[in-house]
């Protein structure tokens, strides 16, 4: 694969797979086609717009002439999807433009992937399109799709269009789910950068419901090299996917932020819950384990302390992403909550 393009790669974990793959694979080159919503930050790939391997477009995947255009301009082998609208809380408030994004701009994909015959496809999945798991079982890349929330119905909508192009005209695809990431440049609406953001100016840290809800947790460079061996060397026509075998409670994150950073558990104030808030999500990743040789290699207790150190040496960007608009979707999401 000599080109790629990726959508969403100003995004948190588009950002971190540019930086990798132009890290670590010098012969490919990356083109990079990103809206930049309130999520996309150029800030993100700051030391790599200059890299001879990498172009930045600003445009939208729903604008079927400009990714024609991009496509044949570049000579594009592969298409690796990360742009979406991402936060299931927006979700919940302003359902159409996830609907825009995830599903009528991954249409606007398939069909020119198909039409420029590009050699392979790859939809960055999530597992919330399984739906929510009792206390005990994982989900196979068998489970029966079951979303729950807007965002999870429009992956969901994404992926089943996917797997249609692939079944009805060939379209060499893949699908990734992966479970939750955590890592450097996510967007402080995330809850593990919300925390950090809010413990560090000593702010209560809003915990939905009981906050016993249950997540499995990967940091953003194993999410990464996961992509990248599908990409490379899966067989298309072929799900996988993508998780930490790291399940915690909301709670127990929390707790560890709260130490790492020397602040109080008094902080800590539940507040009313997420709508139809999904118990638990967990992964069984045996098939990519397996078949194609990756595995996580950041534990969780070191992820998220790289993680705050991170947030610790890179106040001017937290600030700048903090600065603005985020003042006013923080205030009308969890004032009186
Ligand atoms: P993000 O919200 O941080 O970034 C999304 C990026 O997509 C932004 O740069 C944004 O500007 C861009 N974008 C949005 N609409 C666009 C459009 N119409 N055209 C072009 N670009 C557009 O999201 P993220 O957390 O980095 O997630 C990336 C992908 O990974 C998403 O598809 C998401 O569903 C999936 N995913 C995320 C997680 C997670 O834990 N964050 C886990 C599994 C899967
Ligand atoms: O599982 C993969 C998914 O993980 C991705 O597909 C999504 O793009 C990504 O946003 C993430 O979804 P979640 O809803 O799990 O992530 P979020 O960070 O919003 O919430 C994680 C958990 O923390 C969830 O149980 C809700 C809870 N939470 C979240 C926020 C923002 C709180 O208790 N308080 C908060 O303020």
């Amino acid at each position: 694969m000599k080109t790629i393009l990726v959508t969403g790669g100003a995004g948190f974990i588009g950002a971190n797979f540019v930086r990798m793959v132009l890290d670590e694979h010098p012969a490919v080159r990356v083109i990079n086609l990103d809206k930049l919503t309130y999520a996309g930050n150029l800030e993100n790939l700051k030391g790599y717009t200059d890299n001879p391997n990498h172009v930045f477009v600003k445009g939208d995947i729903c604008d079927g002439p400009l990714v024609s255009k991009v496509i044949d301009e570049h000579q594009i082998d592969g298409i690796v999807n990360f742009a979406a609208e991402s936060h299931v809380d927006r979700s919940l408030v302003e359902p159409g433009v996830f609907i825009e994004t995830n599903v009528q701009g991954t249409l606007v994909l398939l069909k020119i992937a198909l039409e420029k015959k590009i050699q392979r496809f790859l939809q960055v999945s999530t597992d919330e399109v399984y739906g929510s798991l009792g206390p005990e079982g994982l989900f196979t890349e068998t489970t029966p799709l079951s979303p729950n929330s807007p965002y999870s119905a429009s992956k969901a909508s994404a992926d089943m269009l996917v797997a249609a192009f692939g079944h009805s005209w060939g379209l060499p695809y893949n699908i990734t789910r992966c479970s939750n990431n955590y890592g450097p440049y996510q967007f402080p609406e995330k809850m593990l950068p919300l925390m950090i953001h809010n413990a560090l100016n000593d702010k209560e840290l809003p915990v939905y419901g009981d906050g016993l809800y249950v997540r499995d947790w990967l940091y953003v460079y194993d999410h990464c090299t996961a992509i990248w061996k599908v990409l490379t060397e899966a067989d298309p026509g072929t799900v996988y996917n993508i998780g930490g075998n790291n399940e915690k409670t909301n709670l127990e994150v929390v707790g560890l932020i709260l130490e790492r950073l020397g602040k109080p558990e008094s902080l800590i104030t539940h507040v009313k819950d997420r709508p139809g808030h999904d118990r638990r999500y967990a992964i069984d990743s045996s098939k990519i384990m397996n078949g194609l040789g990756w595995k996580p290699t950041v534990t969780f207790k070191e992820g998220v302390h790289r993680t705050i150190d991170w947030y610790l040496s890179n106040t001017d960007w937290l600030n700048h992403v903090v600065s603005g608009q985020y003042q006013q979707y923080y205030e009308s999401m969890y004032t009186n909550r």
